[in-house]
């Protein structure tokens, strides 16, 4: 709290307007925020551990990202709470001048202070400290950095494991949710670097579609994205890029992007950049010959109304499953006219013998959900997951119908005759396609706005598909310079020239 001027002062990039960074006084303000919601006694939040591999890359774990900003490997943030006082000390490793040879600079326990603002100290200290707290008052609250699914046999359990074994009758509550709670609000300059992540995706997107020809292995549409995610200073991809052509269109997350294309597959696309630690999320499909064929364009048509309908109910108060809704309705009306599906309220048998069930006959096609926040995790909390979409939401729209080639075999038998009978032949004829469009929108008080316009409208895409490859642009000097979320030592600037944030032009 007390060097939360002098960070600022260190964070040159600031003064430069080289746009939006995580201040140390906003990280302070989380911080505080937090303080308040939490009972008295210990909380803890560590940070990721070295790579176990050499040479792997480090991700800092999302807790301490978001409570810190601070990003080397085996940190600790520890709050001591009584009343109105509130303690907080970062944990760090110590400087090391030979072991900095390998893997290069650290802070150590001076520098981190002056960096974040906090109380530093070194992190052989950390359980000591964090026993003797624990000895007076037994009770933890545990921010746990879960990998999505809930990895329960993580460096925090081991942590925890041990912890218990210190302290019998140690009490330990989950501070996750307020965490996740703070997350689903995003400040100016959490949406501010969304929107650069965006900016970045954008191009990747752009670039690949102007590439995109017959002939070409989906790893060389992989590598021209994620080139381009690094060539404009994104950190690396949000996640797994999927480049799955043909058959691999259909098949949601794939990544093996190995598959040689061929004139009249698609190719689905969903990859994106993540930028000062925040994802986008974009999905586009393309004709990898450059036109849509008429079975590809019927179902493409459909998935884009389906994300028209949304965006024209996204508005501030709307509860999401309303815009969810809109989309569905216009995906089961759009099967139900190419033939894939029955009515759009029909239903398939999907249980079993013992025990029957009714399924919608969309899932067949549409099996995921329309949207999810998005964040310093690619699926990252929002307030529209609990109230309603509202200033501070970042999200993603993202419908889309997958006809994959062996759904007929795939729908059980018993029960489904008439029905397998009746769509087989739109099933053949729309086999392969599989369509996905996925933007991502940011919210303030003016509104909801879309911060990811690659074309997507079906003469858009194949008018960018005939443009030459750009290649590599000219660094504009006035945008290069600027950091990633907690810099303080200017030696570490990035030189990637971020393009900034475009002003989309909507149709919705
Ligand atoms: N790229 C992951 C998703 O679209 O949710
Ligand atoms: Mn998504
Ligand atoms: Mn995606």
């Amino acid at each position: 709290m007390r060097a939360s001027v002098l960070s600022v002062l260190l964070v040159p990039a600031l003064a430069a307007g080289a746009g939006a960074q995580i201040t140390a006084q906003e990280y302070e303000q989380r911080r505080a925020t937090l303080a308040t919601r939490l009972p008295d006694g210990v909380f803890v939040v560590r940070g990721a551990e070295s790579p176990v591999v050499d040479y792997l890359p480090f991700y800092q774990s999302i807790g301490m990202q978001y409570l810190a900003g601070y990003r080397e490997p085996d940190a600790a943030l520890v709050l001591h709470k009584q009343g109105p006082s509130a303690t907080w000390t970062l944990f760090v490793q110590p400087k090391n001048p030979a072991q900095e040879v390998w893997s290069g600079r650290r802070y150590g326990a001076d520098s981190a202070a002056k960096a974040t603002g906090l109380r530093a100290r070194l992190r052989a200290d950390f359980e000591p400290y964090l026993d003797s707290l624990l000895r007076i008052t037994p009770r933890l609250s545990f921010h746990a950095d879960l990998a999505e699914g809930g990895d329960t046999l993580n460096g925090d359990d081991r942590f925890l494991e041990a912890l218990r074994r210190r302290h019998a009758g140690l009490e330990v509550t989950d501070a996750n949710r307020l965490v996740t709670t703070m997350r689903s609000k995003k400040s100016p300059a959490e949406l501010d670097l969304i929107q650069r992540a965006a900016a970045i995706s954008m191009e990747a997107h752009a670039e690949a579609a102007r590439a995109l020809e017959p002939g070409m292995n989906e790893f060389e549409i992989q590598a021209l994205l994620e080139y381009t995610f690094r060539r404009y200073g994104g950190d690396r991809a949000a996640y797994a890029s999927i480049v799955g052509s043909g058959p691999n269109s259909t098949v949601l997350h794939y990544n093996r992007d190995d598959r040689y294309m061929k004139a009249g597959d698609l190719l689905l696309i969903d990859a994106a950049a993540s930028f000062g630690g925040y994802a986008a999320d974009i999905t586009r499909t393309f004709p990898v010959s450059g036109r849509f064929t008429p079975e590809q364009r019927d179902v493409y048509q459909v998935v884009r109304d389906a994300q028209a309908a949304a965006e024209r109910t996204a508005k501030i108060g709307t509860p999401w499953r309303e815009v969810s809704r809109a989309a569905s309705q216009v995906i089961a009306e759009g099967l139900t006219r190419l033939g894939l599906i029955e009515s759009p309220t029909a239903t398939y048998q999907c249980g079993t013998a013992q025990t029957p069930r009714q399924c919608s006959q969309v899932s067949l096609y549409y099996m995921h959900g329309l949207g999810h926040g998005i964040g310093l995790a690619v699926h990252d909390p929002d307030q529209k997951d609990r109230e309603a979409i509202g200033p501070g939401s970042a999200y993603s729209i993202e419908p889309g119908i997958y006809v994959r080639n062996e759904l007929l075999d795939i729908i059980p038998k018993a029960g489904n005759e008439a029905l397998i009978a009746r769509i087989a032949p739109a099933v053949r004829k729309y086999a392969n396609v599989g369509v996905r469009i996925e933007d991502n929108y940011v919210v303030t008080e003016d509104g909801v706005k879309w911060v990811t316009c690659v074309a997507r409208e079906v003469d858009e895409v194949e008018a960018l598909m005939r443009e030459p490859v750009k290649g590599p642009q000219v660094r504009d000097a006035e945008r290069v310079g600027w950091y990633g979320a907690l810099v303080v030592d200017p030696a570490a600037a990035r030189p990637g020239a971020a393009p900034p944030p475009r002003a989309c032009n909507p149709r919705m």
